[in-house]
């Protein structure tokens, strides 16, 4: 079992991503600046292999890599609204900070480091079932952050440095940091409260989707997996078979919610359209979600039904929630209302 330290742990992947590594037998560092709050990894943090700091990847201290075997590395600016906030302040976090921590990670002697890229890497796709060696045409500062960092993975890779990028589907399911600001969440959302559902753009949009508890395991493969089948390597994670235009999504939550009005905001400029081949993983790592969309629209109308979300803690809306803030390294507001 190894040292893993995960940054951005307080997060929608992070905090059930922790929770699985600690039930595999790891040891874990949870680190987070813990924007959305830090009861969340309250369970995390009771266990005896576990050590939680709230720290921003920009500035903590380099001997907390100490010992430190694998790091999974999902902090930042998650979106593209987030993103365009403030620029600088993006660049600052997600490729300065990420670039921080894995130049830190590989001087500490840390063996592996895991990043959770995007798929929205791929912007403007020209073709279909695009793969890990297709051109990538990002459309936001978000998505280009993203390749940023992959490229200087690039640069840090070998000598002893094994690393591991994943480029995941657009996520949805539920966890403890809910996210409403995610398509399938936020679709199921409005259609179960307010009866609507708005298709931004044309609808005809192409994004692939996989299920939070999926993108976990792909991440754990990540880190689990032999060397000589991941080191060095860039995965789509998700499904050939969960390429969907944004359209679809509506019919699908229809289907599960029906007598709902659906809105087009046809003037939404939504550039981004990709639509990917997942072979790769599926191949090398015999990598298959096992949640589709339909389940996945299921499982958050129950939890609705039951009243275990409501969709109204502000967090769950990462860009309005970062507008409340200031982002700024040496600040700890852990109530900014
Ligand atoms: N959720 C998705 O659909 C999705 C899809 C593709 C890629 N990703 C990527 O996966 C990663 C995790 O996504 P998520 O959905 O869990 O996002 P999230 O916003 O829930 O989690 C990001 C975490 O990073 C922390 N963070 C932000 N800036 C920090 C800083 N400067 N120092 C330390 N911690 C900081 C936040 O407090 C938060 O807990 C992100 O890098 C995101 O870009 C997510």
């Amino acid at each position: 079992m190894a040292k893993v330290l995960v940054a951005g742990a307080g997060g929608y992947i992070g905090v059930p991503l922790c929770k699985k590594l600690l039930e595999r037998g790891h040891s874990l560092i949870a680190l987070d600046r813990f924007f959305f709050g830090k009861d969340r990894v309250d369970g995390i943090a009771l266990s005896d292999r576990a050590t939680v700091i709230a720290e921003d990847i920009r500035d903590f201290d380099p001997e907390i890599l100490s010992g430190v075997e694998i790091v999974v590395d999902l902090a930042g600016l998650s979106n593209d609204a987030s993103a365009e906030i403030d620029p600088e302040l993006t660049r600052s976090i997600n490729c300065g900070g990420g670039m921080r921590l894995a130049r830190l990670a590989k001087e500490a002697g840390v063996r592996r480091y895991v990043y959770s890229s995007s798929a929205s890497v791929y912007g403007h796709g020209l073709r279909e079932r695009l793969t890990e060696n297709d051109e990538c045409r990002p459309q936001s500062l978000y998505a280009e952050s993203k390749l940023r960092v992959e490229e200087e993975l690039g640069n840090l890779a070998g000598s002893g440095f094994e690393t591991v990028i994943f480029r995941n589907s657009t996520v949805f399911g539920l966890a403890p940091r809910m996210r409403f600001d995610l398509a399938v969440n936020i679709m199921t959302l409005r259609a179960w409260k307010e009866r609507v559902i708005y298709i931004m753009g044309s609808g005809e949009q192409w994004r692939p989707f996989v299920h939070i508890n999926d993108v976990v395991q792909a991440l754990l493969l990540g880190v689990d997996e032999e060397a000589e089948r991941v080191a060095g390597e860039i995965f789509n994670v998700g499904s050939d078979e969960m390429n969907y235009q944004i359209r679809h999504l509506a019919q699908f939550v229809l289907d599960v919610i029906p007598h709902v009005t659906v809105h087009r905001i046809p003037d939404d400029p939504d550039k981004r359209t990709y639509n990917l081949s997942f072979a790769k993983i599926k191949q090398r790592l015999g990598f298959e979600p096992s949640i589709r969309v339909h389940e996945g629209i299921v499982e958050i109308k129950q939890a609705l039904e039951r009243g275990d979300i409501a969709g109204e803690d502000p967090t769950c809306y990462t860009l309005q929630w970062y507008r409340s803030l200031q982002l700024h390294p040496g600040r700890r507001r852990r109530d900014p209302r």
